[in-house]
This record gives structure tokens, C-alpha cells and sequence, in this order.
């Protein structure tokens, strides 16, 4: 099939007019046999000819969704398939502006309450936050903790934004790292806030922290992908890449995840500068991803986990993702995982499921997390699926938040805990 030149949401924004999805619905389509899915590729059909837009894949069902104008066609290529949806959401649009009123609300009454308490921080976990909120919130943390804080500036993006890491140690030289980032696909709001409320956990309570906790070098890295993030605010919630121009057209943005110099030939991604997985023009042909892999390379004397927040799924899996095979030490790996996920379920009692990437999700190479196996050897990779199940999927309430990153610091506790203590 030919491709269109330009996907739906994909367009050209030259005067940065916000994207709408009035009347949008979220579809979930079950039961896509394999034969079916070898002669007509549901997802990228519902794409190509409907301008769908694909927020979830894996071997059970497919979210995608699709704009008012093009429902009923859509809806007829189904039943032309023999296949059924289920609606998760039949407004878009009205998710997107129930989040954003909430935030604001919260925000209002957390400012309020701040004036009385007069401390000065801006960051808190009731709402979703600016680049600006989330840099100044690593600000604060350096010049609170100048001893052991260090802030790194590792790069800039397409459009000049800086890329920013903190470290934290008492012992930069002997102690175990563990790596940490969110933010490499822009929608998923939820990781930054997650990965900043990790770094409020370690620092808010650094002194009674346990050895394992104490003892480790963290890297992190709330918002790899500061151009997307950001246009994700202003300009179109639901873009997942990062925002650099493409060569070939007028299309703009690289998949990052797809983007690491790991089976980037492979399955999984596009090759298409317009499609959401566009892998790049070249392994880490992306400032973002170059940046990152060079900044880790440089550290990966005693690396010993790299996490990185994504949602959304409630699953918390580690390599493969380029081939289907195993690591060989994924026996470790899913007894930790499965560790966190019980955790978990005791603390805020939502269930999120240890697995292989590509039993659950499929193949896809150049992802982050293959990458820091394949080239660094880290022992302890997980990429962390966040909520939630497909309710609201990258919308998620900023009621939410809370809980989400509870459980994503109860991943990164279990994992510092298996760690252990650096000798
Ligand atoms: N939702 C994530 C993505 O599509 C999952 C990442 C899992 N790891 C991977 N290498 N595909 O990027
Ligand atoms: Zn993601």
C-alpha cells in the first residue's frame, strides 16, 4: 500500500494551532488473529487510511484512536474484517480538557495552601507540570543539597532546550549506580511526574535512608525528551516523539525508544518520518539519544539497573525487545520484577504484571532499555509501564499521580534493594 504523505496528527503546525480531538473515540480492538494481522496490519491500516492513531499494540488487543469524521468509515472496515472494538472513550478531546481543569484546580488550591506554609517550592504531585517547574524543581534539590547533588547539562535538543541530569551520591567513585529517566515519549505525562517523585522520595528523607538506598550513585533524568514534552502542553497532547525535522518531508519527530543502536534495523519500528515509531535516520541519529548513550557509556563502571518510565499498561518488563529470545539471567529479573509488582499491590493494591518484552508488548529494537543491556552489560533493566489499563490511557487524572509514582518508586526501591549495598 502506498502511504499517505502525512499521518492525521502528524501535519505540519506552523502557527501552532492546538490539536483537537472533539468527539475522537478510543478504540480497543480484540481478537486480531496472526494470519489476519500478516495480510491487513490492523493498526497501521486504521492509520494510514483513517488517520487513526495508535496508542497501544501488544499481543492481546490494539488501542487506536480515531477522528469524529472518519468513525463511520472505520467502523465499516471493521465489520468488513469481521473484527469488534471496544469503546474506551468516546470524547478525546472532552479527557484532555477534564485533566487540564483539574490540574488547574489542584494547582490553585496547592498554591494556596503554600502561601500559608510560605515555603517556596512551585513542584508538587496534583498536577502535571511545565519543563521550566520540573528544571527549577532539580534547581532546588542541587542548592539543598550541595554536598552530594550534582546537575548535569548533558545536551541540547533540536530546538535548543537544555537536557538535564541529576546525581546523587555520597561516594561517586566506589558506589553502584542505578540509572533513571521518563519522559523519552512526550504523552506520557505521567513518568516525569513519577521520576521527580523519586527524586523527592530519596531527598525529602535522604538521612534515614537504608544502605541500599544511601549507599547507590542515582542518575536522573525526569524529561528526556524536552521538545516533545513541551509540545505535547501547548500544541498537540497526544505527540509521542521528539521534534526534530525531518529530512525527507515535512513530517517532524523520532521515536526515541526506537532510536538505540539495538536491532534498530529490525521489527517494530517505521522507516516513515511521519509515523509515530519512525526510527530515526540512523542509530542514535537524535541529540536526545546521543546524549544519553554517551553520558552512560562514559559510566558504565559499576551501572548496575537502568529504569525507565513509560506508560501506559501496569507491567513491568525487561529485555528482550529487539528478538524474542530471553537474557540469560531473566530468571533474576522476573523474580524482582514480580517482587515490585507485589509490593505494589500490598501499598496501593493496583496490579502491574513482571514480563519479557516481547511475549508481552512484541518486537521492537532500538529501545532504551535493550540498549543499556547490549552495550553497557546493566544487570537490572526494566522499562516500568505505569497506569493505567486503557481507561484513560495517556490522560491520566492528575488525581492519580500520586499513587502512580508511589508505584514507581516501589519498583526502584525493590530494585536498589536487590542491588545491595556497594561493598
Ligand atoms: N511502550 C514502550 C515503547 O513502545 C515499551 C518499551 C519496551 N521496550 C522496548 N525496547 N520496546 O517504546
Ligand atoms: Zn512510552
Amino acid at each position: 500500500a502506498i502511504e499517505p504523505l502525512l499521518a492525521s496528527n502528524q501535519t505540519l503546525d506552523v502557527n501552532e494551532i492546538p490539536q483537537r480531538y472533539d468527539e475522537a473515540q478510543l478504540w480497543r480492538i480484540y481478537n486480531i488473529s496472526e494470519a489476519m494481522q500478516r495480510r491487513v496490519p490492523v493498526g497501521q491500516m486504521l492509520e494510514q487510511k483513517f488517520g487513526g492513531n495508535i496508542w497501544k499494540e501488544n499481543s492481546k488487543f490494539l488501542d487506536i484512536s480515531i477522528a469524529r469524521d472518519q468513525l463511520k468509515a472505520a467502523r465499516s472496515f471493521l465489520s468488513a474484517h469481521r473484527l469488534d472494538a471496544q469503546i474506551l472513550s468516546d470524547n478525546i478531546q472532552t479527557m484532555i480538557d477534564e485533566e487540564l481543569l483539574e490540574g488547574i484546580q489542584a494547582t490553585a488550591s496547592q498554591q494556596g495552601k503554600r502561601a500559608k506554609k510560605a515555603t517556596r517550592s512551585s513542584m508538587h504531585w496534583k498536577d502535571y507540570h511545565d519543563l521550566d517547574t520540573i528544571y527549577s524543581f532539580m534547581r532546588e534539590i542541587r542548592s539543598k543539597f550541595p554536598n552530594i547533588v550534582r546537575l548535569y547539562t548533558i545536551g541540547q535538543t533540536a530546538e535548543g532546550r537544555d537536557l538535564k541530569v541529576l546525581r546523587i551520591s555520597e561516594n561517586p567513585r566506589e558506589n553502584k549506580k542505578v540509572w533513571i529517566d521518563g519522559g523519552i515519549h512526550a504523552r506520557e505525562w505521567i513518568s516525569p511526574a513519577t521520576v521527580t517523585f523519586i527524586l523527592y522520595q530519596l531527598m525529602s528523607n535522604w538521612e534515614n535512608q537504608p544502605a541500599h538506598i544511601r549507599g547507590l550513585t542515582w542518575y536522573i533524568m525526569p524529561v528526556m525528551n524536552p521538545d516533545g514534552y513541551e509540545y505535547s502542553r501547548t500544541t498537540n497532547r497526544l505527540w509521542r516523539k521528539n521534534r526534530s525535522p525531518s529530512r525527507q518531508n515535512q513530517c517532524f519527530g523520532v521515536d526515541l525508544n526506537r532510536n538505540f543502536d539495538i536491532g534498530w534495523n529490525g521489527y517494530g519500528s517505521s522507516t516513515n518520518p511521519c509515523r509515530d515509531t519512525y526510527r530515526g535516520s540512523s542509530p542514535a541519529s537524535e541529540l536526545e539519544t546521543k546524549a544519553v548513550a554517551e553520558f552512560l557509556a562514559k559510566r558504565k563502571y559499576n551501572l548496575e539497573s537502568y529504569l525507565t518510565y513509560h506508560s501506559y499498561g501496569q507491567m513491568i518488563v525487561y529485555p528482550w525487545a529487539y528478538k524474542a529470545v530471553k537474557v540469560k539471567d531473566s530468571s533474576i529479573l522476573q523474580r524482582v520484577g514480580s517482587l515490585a509488582a507485589e509490593r505494589i499491590a500490598q501499598k496501593t493494591g493496583t496490579t502491574y504484571r513482571a514480563a519479557v518484552t516481547h511475549e508481552v508488548l512484541g518486537i521492537a529494537g532500538g529501545g532504551s532499555d535493550d540498549w543499556s543491556r547490549a552495550a553497557l552489560g546493566v544487570k537490572y533493566v526494566y522499562t516500568i509501564e505505569l497506569r493505567d489499563r486503557g481507561a484513560y490511557g495517556f490522560v491520566l487524572p492528575p488525581r492519580y499521580i500520586k499513587d502512580t509514582a508511589l508505584e514507581g518508586w516501589t519498583v526502584a526501591e525493590t530494585v536498589a534493594q536487590a542491588i545491595g549495598p556497594s561493598s
